[in-house]
């Protein structure tokens, strides 16, 4: 007898040949994992209540390369208009999963009903790249629905919904798993999961009651051997905090992507390399934060803080002027009132040290009826003046014009150095040679990665 004794009949039953040209499947996954998601290493996981559309479009800026919805609910997505419209909206708004800037997305249900999983499936067919059926949720909630980790045992009826959705919706359908504490069923669950047409497997390395105070560290030696035994893409999940743990997770299991939640929330710029060691030039920083004091600098008890940044000869001098501006400001709002105010009046009504627009004095009014004279003789000899003056003052501001014009930025510019103009092409707003210093990162990791799985197999 052992544990599983009641499930070995359903697993076996699960574990029959694909009902489709696994070839045909592995060459079309393999071309939609490079050309479509563009071969993403660097992943951001479901998350309920954190990876929302404005974290998964702040994770992209920083690295991020694919990144999941929080999980929805299959069977109330397909029934409550409400709760589509509160978590991932059908109508109207259409901004989650929009090409533009949330994509590459896989949107994750959960679902232990082959119908609500495969309907929902359907619905988002047009607004992702793939739906995730969670298999890895421990949680108690998901021990009452059964769902989640808690229906991994169920083969025979995962393997349906997979082959269901991928049935009636136009959309790939992908997997996120906790390991088994039993190796080998891992990896027959794994290949289960393969055969019954997942495009992707991620597999997070803790078994379900890896919770809580009981989480530990994820098991990387499972995780190499579910990527050597399958021929999907597979993305590893669990320990990885910084980008030398996702560098290290690669090498040591050779997948094709790392998944990484609770570091990407207390670091969504985990995937970045190290931001202080290609600071824009000082003046760009001191125009920073210039224009961010600006009301602040026009009261005179902070004239002060003005000179230090004026005179401010490196970064820390800088940092400091930042935090002195924080320690003299921020008790100033007892409110503790925040927001920001949408139209322009409002705006301008806040105090001076929250952040608003800078509105430019409008010219003073003419002065001409001032400079009326009674003499005739002074009155000619006065608009000779006058005019020798407005042609001074028109050259003057055509040249300052010119000058302006010279310092507005002509084009959109880099987010991570701003002194270089953005590339064309780069998704992630760089300019040419920061993309060019990103690409060369991704290719390190990448032959590193090559190198294992190479190395690896000259071992067997
Ligand atoms: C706040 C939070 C919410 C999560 N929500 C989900 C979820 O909706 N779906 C899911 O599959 N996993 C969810 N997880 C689990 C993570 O995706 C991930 O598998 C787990 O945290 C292990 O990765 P880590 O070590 O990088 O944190 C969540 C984790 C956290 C911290
Ligand atoms: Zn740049």
């Amino acid at each position: 007898m052992d544990k599983y004794d009641s499930f070995h009949a359903d697993w076996e039953s699960s574990e029959g040949p694909p009902n489709f040209d696994m070839e045909e499947h592995i060459r079309d996954t393999w071309s939609w994992f490079r050309d479509v998601l563009k071969s993403p290493k660097f992943v951001v996981a479901p998350m309920v209540d954190a990876s929302e559309l404005p974290w998964r479009v702040l994770s992209r800026r920083y690295s991020a390369e694919l990144c999941y919805t929080p999980m929805f609910h299959a069977a109330n997505y397909i029934k409550d208009a409400t709760y589509r419209r509160e978590n991932f909206p059908d109508t109207g708004d259409l901004e989650q999963g929009s090409p533009e800037f949330d994509r590459p997305l896989f949107v994750q249900f959960c679902a232990n009903d082959i119908n609500a999983f495969s309907t929902a499936a359907k619905m988002v067919e047009d607004r992702c790249d793939a739906v995730d059926l969670n298999l890895g949720c421990p949680q108690m909630i998901a021990k009452r629905g059964h769902y989640g980790a808690h229906m991994m045992e169920d083969w025979s009826n995962i393997r349906k919904m997979i082959e269901e959705a991928r049935k009636v919706a136009k959309v790939r359908i992908t997997a996120k798993i906790r390991k088994f504490e039993d190796e080998s069923i891992t990896l027959r669950y794994a290949k289960m999961l393969e055969n019954a047409g997942v495009s992707l497997l991620t597999i997070h390395g803790r078994t379900r009651d890896q919770r809580g105070p009981n989480t530990g560290l994820a098991d990387w030696q499972i995780i190499k051997k579910v990527k050597e035994a399958l021929r999907v893409p597979v993305v590893a999940n669990g320990n990885i905090q910084c980008l030398q743990n996702a560098i290290d997770c690669m090498e040591q299991t050779g997948v094709d992507g790392i998944m990484t939640a609770e570091g990407n929330l207390y670091n969504p710029a985990l995937f970045f390399w190290n931001f202080t060691s290609s600071l824009p030039a000082l003046s760009c920083i001191r125009g920073h934060v210039f224009k961010i004091l600006h009301h602040v600098f026009q009261q005179e008890e902070y004239r002060d803080m003005r000179d230090m940044l004026a005179q401010a000869n490196d970064f820390d001098e800088i940092g400091r002027v930042a935090e002195e501006a924080k320690r003299r400001l921020e008790n100033l709002d007892e409110n503790n009132e925040y927001t920001s105010p949408q139209i322009m009046d409002d705006l301008l009504m806040l105090p001076y040290w929250r952040c608003k627009p800078y509105v430019r004095p409008k010219p003073s009014e003419t002065t001409e009826n001032n400079s009326r004279k009674r003499n005739s003789g002074m009155i000619e000899e006065n608009l000779k003046r006058k005019k020798h003056k407005e042609q001074k003052k028109a050259k003057y501001q055509e040249k300052m014009a010119k000058e302006v014009d010279s310092l507005r930025p002509k084009y959109e510019m880099c987010i991570k150095c701003p002194g270089n103009p953005r590339g064309l092409k780069c998704t992630f707003l760089f300019c040419k040679a920061c993309c060019r210093k990103r690409l060369s990162m991704m290719i390190q990791i990448a032959s590193v990665t090559e190198y294992t799985a190479k190395h690896h197999e000259k071992l067997i």
